[in-house]
C-alpha cells in the first residue's frame, strides 16, 4: 500500500522524512488504549523493580565515567511494554536532564518510533552505558564492561519480546559482535527469548540522510513482527 496523505501514518511517517513509504500489512491496526494514569490502580512488579534497580544504580561509581558525568541516564518508557530500544551512551542534553535520547538524535528517534505508530509510552528506552562519554566519544570497553550489568538486569527485568540496538555500541553490549551495522541489520538476531534487531542510531542518520531509507525499511520490518506477536502491551499494572 502506498503512503499517501490519507494513510493513517502519513503524517508521522513524513516527518520522518521521507516522501513515499509502503505500509506493511495490519501497520495502522488498532491496539490498546495508553494508559492513564487517573485509571492506573497501582504500579506493576516490573516498574517497581526497574524502579529499585534505578536507585541502587544511581551514585553508580564503578568506572571514569562518573567523574565528568552531570546526571547518571538509566533509561525510561514502558517497561511493561515488551520492546526495548537500546542506545550507546547520554549526550550533553541527556547528561543534563538525566533522560535518553532528548538531544537532536532524541528528536529523531521520537520520529521515527511514530512513523511505526510508536512512542515512549509503549516500548523502554535505555542506553549501554548510563553516563555520559567525555566530548560523546563511543564508549570505552572497560567502560562498556562496567555497565554491562545494569542493561542486563534492564532487560531480565522487562522480558522483552524485541529489542532494537541502535549502531554499534549497542549491537555490541547486546551481541558481542562487532561486524558493521550493514552486515548485522540484514534479518533477527535472538536474545534470549527476544527478537533482536540492529539498525543505524539516529546520530548515524543525522550526519548521513541516505541512511534515512534503509532505517526505515528495518522498522516497516520491525512494525510486521510487532503486529505478528501483539506487541508492545500498552498497560502494565498489577
Ligand atoms: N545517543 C544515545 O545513544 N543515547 C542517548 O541517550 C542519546 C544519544
Amino acid at each position: 500500500m502506498p503512503g499517501r496523505p490519507s494513510d493513517p501514518l502519513w503524517h508521522a511517517v513524513s516527518t520522518f522524512g521521507l516522501d513515499f513509504v509502503h505500509l506493511p500489512p495490519g501497520a495502522a491496526a488498532s491496539r490498546g488504549a495508553p494508559v492513564s494514569p487517573q485509571t492506573d490502580p497501582g504500579i506493576s512488579s516490573v516498574r517497581r523493580a526497574m524502579s529499585d534497580l534505578a536507585a541502587e544504580v544511581a551514585g553508580c561509581r564503578a568506572c571514569r565515567l562518573a567523574e565528568t558525568r552531570k546526571l547518571p541516564v538509566f533509561g525510561e518508557g514502558n517497561p511493561d511494554s515488551g520492546v526495548v530500544f537500546v542506545g550507546e551512551g547520554p549526550g550533553q542534553t541527556e547528561d543534563e536532564t538525566g533522560r535518553p535520547f532528548v538531544g537532536r538524535a532524541g528528536q529523531l528517534l521520537d520520529r521515527i518510533l511514530a512513523s511505526i505508530d510508536l512512542d515512549r509510552t509503549c516500548c523502554y528506552i535505555a542506553n549501554a552505558v548510563k553516563c555520559r562519554p567525555p566530548g560523546n566519544r563511543v564508549p570505552l570497553p572497560d567502560e562498556m564492561e562496567a555497565c554491562g550489568w545494569i542493561l542486563e538486569r534492564q532487560l531480565e527485568i522487562i522480558s522483552p519480546g524485541v529489542i532494537v540496538a541502535l549502531g554499534a555500541s549497542a549491537a555490541s553490549a547486546l551481541l558481542g559482535s562487532r561486524a558493521s551495522i550493514a552486515q548485522l541489520r540484514v534479518g533477527w538476531h535472538s536474545r534470549g527469548e527476544a527478537s533482536l534487531m540492529v539498525t543505524y542510531h539516529p546520530s548515524a542518520v543525522l550526519r548521513t540522510p541516505a541512511l534515512k531509507r534503509p532505517v526505515w525499511e528495518d522498522m516497516k520490518k520491525l512494525r510486521s513482527r510487532l503486529n505478528e506477536i501483539g506487541l508492545p502491551r500498552r498497560s502494565g499494572n498489577g
